[in-house]
């Protein structure tokens, strides 16, 4: 828990340096899984100025994205891959044989495959090291919605009201927000050695409790990290309002 977000955004972009650089010393890949939306864009922007002054290269590491909507146009300006090269790929030197985010221009009948070779791609690059998580109001994780599973794997989904709702702003109305996604599944993200989920503001206060003092659920799909070794949840003041002292 922290008091802003800043200073939250701070403390992980620090850890995930440290990881990166002993995997470097190791001579070994970190590979990352990442996460879109407004929750990470200050560890992103953290990291960048990390690098500029401090020196922290990303020669050796491997990023797979959690999703991407479902069909777009990665040039779209809604694409996490535009996302991502606007807060993280264009400004840091990693390599863009490393960057891997969720393909939204996949032909429908290919989709399958596509899904399995992704989940493919992390087991061939040895699964991933640290995994970044926001959390949505319906207690996604990815675009895991309620309903899906612990066993859940890299598919299609079709994304609820609510998520599509919060999404409106970014698509001038909800009735340009795709209906569908991408996205790891739960199971998929269980397997990250490390998770670290972020959370700010009071809108994520009661999912914030739910996900960490209610019954384990796929209802509320983060509930399934309480079952996870090695997560850490970074909240601020508000995001961690509810929870029980
Ligand atoms: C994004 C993702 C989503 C978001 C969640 C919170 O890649 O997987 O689960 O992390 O919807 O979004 P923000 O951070 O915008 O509140």
């Amino acid at each position: 828990l922290y008091a802003d977000s800043e200073e939250a955004s701070a403390a992980v972009a620090a850890e995930i340096a440290a990881l990166i650089r002993t995997r470097a010393a190791e001579n070994e890949t970190c590979v990352l899984g990442l996460a879109t939306g407004s929750s990470p864009t200050r560890v992103y922007e953290e990291l960048v100025r990390l690098h500029r002054e401090e020196g922290l290269s990303f020669q050796n590491v491997v990023s797979f994205n959690l999703d991407e909507y479902f069909p777009m146009a990665p040039d779209s300006l809604q694409s996490y891959v535009r996302f991502m090269r606007e807060y993280l790929f264009d400004h840091v030197d990693i390599r863009p044989e490393n960057v891997h985010v969720p393909d939204g221009t996949v032909p429908p009948e290919q989709v399958a495959a596509y899904c399995l070779d992704y989940e493919a791609q992390i087991r061939a690059e040895g699964g991933i090291d640290l995994q970044l998580l926001g959390i949505g109001r319906t207690g996604h994780i990815g675009f895991n919605e309620p309903g899906s599973g612990p066993a859940s794997r890299t598919r299609l989904i079709t994304l609820d009201h609510v998520t599509r709702t919060d999404a409106a702003s970014d698509f001038y109305g909800e009735e340009n927000v795709p209906r569908r996604a991408l996205t790891m599944g739960v199971g998929t993200i269980l397997e990250a050695r490390k998770v670290v989920l972020l959370a700010w503001g009071e809108g994520k206060a009661a999912v914030v409790k739910r996900m960490v003092e209610g019954d384990v659920t796929d209802t509320v799909p983060a509930t399934y990290l309480q079952r996870h070794p090695a997560v850490q949840v970074v909240l601020d003041e508000a995001a961690g309002a509810e929870l029980t002292p």
